[in-house]
């Protein structure tokens, strides 16, 4: 998500440092806009490292890329924290000085501020009718806290903790998000068959593309309901997990969750085959001899499955993952599978001992029923989750 920080000029500036950290380390793209105040209290450098790229307060740079306009225009949220009484009141007013002014103006997002001030400017009428006005247009206000505030006084006046003001964020962009009310079903990892115990036959899928693609349709806010199959990934706990092993078992908890979902996207690398027989103890080497014949059988394939027997309005989107490396082979390959697998949408990436796999980065089309390419994404898992999300809606 591209979000912009707009930081106005209080003690607290200081705090908008770990706001910005936070949302940089939960994978978004932070664009800060610091007024000429707000510099006076925390150093460009420091926001420059922190957010990863340049902050801008200037209405009058970068002109040429219009710049007061695309920034609000590419956001899709704008958080200002700390935000003090003359902010409030000019974004109140609709006044737009500085660049921060412009960008929110210019700005269809989700707008959250975070005030700090003193107890007496907080509690002013004048504040306090300029915080009715920005409540009535849909801004979302976080605090003030009440509590000890710049000097030896306290009271209400200051800035929630970064952390509060990050949740409280997430929260609005989840609401406004465009799979609100769906219910969407990944499967992610792989399955491992059993040869006994302690050994099995698997799969080098991480799990990394289908947890993006289920943390992303969160943040749109989509209810998510994740099925793991050995996931080499943390899932945050606000994402509802069933984990799973085999094919077999992947098989049973998608059947339970199939009914109550709008959307089924089976990320996760099955097990073609599994072991005929699975040893009640270690296989011993010692029994064996030079060779050891396994016999294996067919899984169920559930994707085809699952698109058989789908109901109307349900969409059902299956991965290929293909070693062909030639594009258009590949292509070919995609559109024999998807007409094998009977799914509205199926997603194509090559994979190889180093692409693919348990990297960060994926790059993929997307085909219809026909075999049409109806979407490419190349980029982190996170952006490649988004484009199928977009394809899906
Ligand atoms: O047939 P193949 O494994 O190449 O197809 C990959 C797609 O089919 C993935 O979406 C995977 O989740 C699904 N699949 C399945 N059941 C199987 C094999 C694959 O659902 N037995």
């Amino acid at each position: 998500m591209k979000i912009v920080v707009g930081i106005t000029g209080g003690i607290a500036a200081y705090k908008a440092v770990s706001v910005v950290r936070a949302f940089v380390l939960a994978g978004h793209s932070v664009q800060v806009i610091a007024t000429d105040a707000a510099l006076r209290f925390v150093g460009k450098p420091t926001l420059e490292a922190i957010s990863r790229n340049p902050v801008y307060t200037e209405l009058y740079e970068g002109v040429a890329e219009v710049r007061h306009v695309a920034l609000g225009q590419a956001a899709d949220l704008i958080v200002v924290a700390p935000a003090t009484a003359n902010f409030l009141a000019q974004l109140a007013g609709g006044f737009a000085p500085d660049l921060l002014g412009n960008t929110i103006l210019a700005s269809r997002a989700p707008v959250v501020v975070a005030p700090a001030m003193h107890t007496e400017m907080w509690q002013n009428a004048a504040t306090q009718t300029n915080v009715a006005t920005l409540e009535a247009r849909g801004v979302t206000i976080v605090g003030p806290a009440i509590g000890q505030l710049t000097g030896n006084d306290a009271g209400p006046g200051r800035m929630s903790e970064p952390d509060d003001i990050v949740a409280a964020a997430l929260v609005v962009v989840v609401a406004s998000g465009d799979l609100v009310g769906r219910r969407i079903l990944v499967t992610a990892g792989g399955t491992r068959e059993p040869l006994d115990p302690v050994r099995f036959i698997g799969n080098r899928s991480s799990g990394k593309q289908g947890v993006a693609i289920a943390l992303a349709a969160a943040a749109r806010g989509a209810s998510v309901t994740l099925i793991g199959a050995n996931l080499e990934v943390e899932v945050p706990a606000t994402i509802a997990v069933t984990h799973v092993g085999t094919t077999a078992e992947l098989a049973a908890a998608v059947a339970a969750a199939v009914p109550g979902a709008d959307a089924v996207i089976m990320a996760a690398a099955v097990a073609d085959y599994r072991p005929e027989t699975v040893a009640a103890a270690k296989i011993k080497k010692e029994l064996q001899g030079d060779t050891l014949k396994l016999t294996l059988v067919k899984n169920p394939d559930i994707l085809h499955d699952v698109s058989a027997t789908k109901t109307v309005g349900q969409v059902v989107i299956g991965f290929a993952a293909e070693t062909e490396t030639d594009p258009d082979a590949l292509l070919a390959l995609g559109r024999a599978k998807i007409a094998r697998k009977g799914c509205d949408f199926l997603v194509v990436n090559s994979v190889g001992w180093t692409t693919g796999f348990a990297t960060d980065g994926n790059e993929v089309r997307i085909l219809n029923a026909a075999g049409d390419i109806v979407g490419e994404a190349s980029g982190s898992k996170r952006a490649v989750a988004n484009r199928i999300l977009d394809v899906l809606l």
